[in-house]
């Protein structure tokens, strides 16, 4: 065997990054393997210190992060090279990522990639494509074309990062060849308020855009920390009691019950256990968490520290996607006010039980939405999903007890516990209880995010969020997200619940609602939807790593219009691979891949031989 470790050394500010966060380098020596586990999981975070202060991941970096956590080198490569974000060939200090992803696509993004392209050159290959010789091949390149950023509301959107001491970054929509430039040059653009609409008293949104999300005071004045106080009176297994008769199903996209989730940890003999927060977000069309965190950053920790009591937790983990930059600093900022004041910590509330929170940021990888992958991803591995079972409530983060939840799912059982399980009770259907948030975008007249009670149908929400403008009518809506279900015209009145959607084929998913006026061209947006399958499918099982490949390949047949054999022979193959990849592949990624593709083909009109 040939192991080799990096030869290259690190530049003084590449040391400087790693040494700030790690602490100072001692001598080397061998580490023990408990030792071992433990300082990988540094090594995203490490590998974003390097990335934040010099624009990329070089072998130097890469070597002294490797050997100050104790990882071999070609595990480290393998890590480094798993992350979209994260860049092993040479980048300027300042960066771009400019979304094509669906949303954006319907918003003009392939035009915009093409004014960026005119102004700064091609955009970077994607990282397994790319030079595995930095330096050797052409030069760097100022951009690149990203999947969603979770900015579909105002699509198009971009997100510009600028390394060095003091490194910054912003994502932002409306996005155009001018502001992308005048980000890089050093304007970055500040945050805009995102738009929220819905139906009935605000739950989950009650505090969005009326308290200040940077002030503890603002959040107890809004009724902040009530749901921690009642659930310390309650005690565990009254906090599990009351969201098992709440009925709250999970929002993450598997509608899992969280009180059985919740249960299940508490009950595990094996310590410590772990709360997970999944604010991966990466679905395209999705941005529900997005806009909670950013305007209720105190709501979601709140929410943590509770699951932390229900499961006998005294850590959590919350694991944010690398793209929301503004969500992060509003996070970070409100954990250390929280520590302050006595709310997270050692002692929460002087009640003798201690929580707290550590923040881990992703770096573009959909997959690691997986709350295995997720797992692996905090552990220092690449995102891979493992095989379940094992779940996670008996083999989780560090193969420990975990409950995993999305951060609406948390928020809404602080509404639980605020007003009791029959009050929450009271909006939502018998199936489906409570308040959900949905993420409108495409052609309608006002995209943001809405919080509507279970069961509003579909049309109705489209007429909260103004319709489709301009006189045209609804071609198609994708629902539930990039795995998730095109509805036609015909199917609008359906009721926005877990049964009711079941019911037609559908899944509620992450919350997209995506509408497509008759003036879009599906064709495109489902060779995209099949792109970012290819993509993001992390290899591991055969039908999922091939199925994704010829899944794409098939699209691009029929955009030339060229199938094999008959349009309705291209349909049949695609039912076949989608077969293969439902049953033998690992996790739902796999699993779904071909979900949307296959209702645009079997109802819509991609292309006109399409119709039956
Ligand atoms: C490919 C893939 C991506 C996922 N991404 C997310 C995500 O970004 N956020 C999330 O909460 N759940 C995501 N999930 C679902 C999680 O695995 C898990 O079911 C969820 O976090 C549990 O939380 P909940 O019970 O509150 O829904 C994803 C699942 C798959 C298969
Ligand atoms: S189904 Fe796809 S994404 Fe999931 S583990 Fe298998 S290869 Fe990876
Ligand atoms: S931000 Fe572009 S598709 Fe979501």
């Amino acid at each position: 065997m040939d192991l080799r470790a990096i030869a290259a050394a690190p530049s003084d500010s590449e040391r400087e990054a790693v040494d700030a966060l790690l602490g100072p380098a001692g001598e080397d020596a061998p580490v023990p393997a408990a030792e071992a586990a433990q300082r990988r999981t540094m090594l995203l975070p490490a590998l974003h210190a390097l990335q934040d202060r010099v624009g990329w991941v070089s072998p130097g970096g890469l070597g002294y992060v490797c050997r100050r956590l104790a990882v071999p080198p070609a595990e480290g490569f393998g890590v480094a090279s798993f992350y979209a974000l994260l860049s092993l060939s040479e980048r300027p200090a300042a960066f771009a990522h400019v979304c094509d992803d669906i949303a954006c696509q319907v918003a003009g993004a392939d035009r915009l990639c093409m004014e960026v392209s005119r102004k700064l050159g091609p955009p970077a290959r994607p990282q397994h494509r790319a030079d595995p010789h930095p330096g050797g091949g052409s030069p760097p390149a100022h951009w690149a074309r990203s999947p969603c950023l979770g900015l579909c509301d105002q699509a198009p959107a971009a997100m510009v990062t600028r390394a060095g001491v003091r490194p910054a970054e912003a994502a932002f929509g409306g996005a155009s060849a001018a502001s992308v430039l005048r980000a890089l040059e050093g304007a970055l653009p500040a945050p805009a308020l995102p738009f929220i609409g819905g139906q009935g008293p605000r739950r989950l949104l009650a505090r969005a855009g009326v308290a200040d999300p940077s002030s503890l005071r603002d959040y107890l004045a809004h009724g902040g920390t009530a749901a921690l106080r009642r659930a310390l009176e309650l005690g565990p297994a009254g906090v599990v009691r009351e969201v098992g008769e709440a009925k709250l199903v999970g929002r993450g996209g598997a509608a899992f019950p969280t009180g059985r989730k919740w249960e299940a940890v508490a009950r595990a003999a094996e310590r410590p256990h772990y709360v997970v927060c999944n604010a991966d977000e990466s679905e395209p069309g999705t941005f529900k968490d997005r806009v909670l965190m950013e305007c209720d950053p105190f709501a979601v920790l709140e929410a943590m520290t509770v699951a932390g009591l229900a499961t006998g937790s005294e850590r959590g983990y919350l694991y944010i996607r690398g793209e929301y930059p503004l969500a992060l600093a509003r996070l970070d900022q409100a954990r250390g006010a929280l520590r302050q004041a006595g709310l997270l910590g050692a002692d929460v509330m002087g009640k003798g039980f201690a929580f707290d929170v550590e923040l881990r940021r992703g770096a573009g990888a959909y997959i690691c939405g997986e709350e295995t992958a997720l797992f692996n991803s905090v552990e220092g591995f690449r995102g891979e999903p493992r095989n379940k079972p094992p779940f996670p409530v008996q083999s989780g983060l560090f193969r420990k007890p975990t409950a995993v939840n999305n951060p609406e799912t948390l928020v809404a059982a602080l509404d639980i516990l605020r007003d009791g399980a029959a009050a929450y009770a009271s909006v939502g259907t018998a199936g489906s209880p409570g308040t959900k948030l949905f993420c409108v975008s495409g052609r309608v007249a006002r995209p943001g995010v809405y919080e509507v009670p279970f069961g509003t149908r579909l049309d109705a929400l489209l007429e909260l969020a103004g319709g489709v403008p301009g006189g045209r009518r609804v071609q198609a809506v994708l629902l539930g997200g990039a795995a998730g279900t095109f509805l036609g015209p015909d199917e609008l009145a359906v009721p926005l619940s877990f049964e009711d959607t079941r019911r037609i084929g559908a899944s509620l998913g992450s919350g997209v609602v995506l509408v497509l006026d008759d003036e879009v061209a599906l064709l495109p947006l489902l060779r995209r939807l099949a792109a970012f399958f290819r993509d993001e499918s992390c290899g591991q099982c055969v039908p999922c790593r091939v199925g994704t490949v010829r899944q794409e390949e098939l699209l691009a047949r029929l955009a030339a219009g060229a199938p094999l054999g008959s349009v309705q022979a291209e349909a049949a193959l695609l039912d076949e691979l989608a077969q293969a990849m439902r049953d033998a592949s690992i996790c739902g990624l796999g699993q779904t891949a071909s979900l949307a593709i296959q209702s645009a083909l079997a109802k819509l009109r991609p292309l006109p031989e399409a119709k039956p």
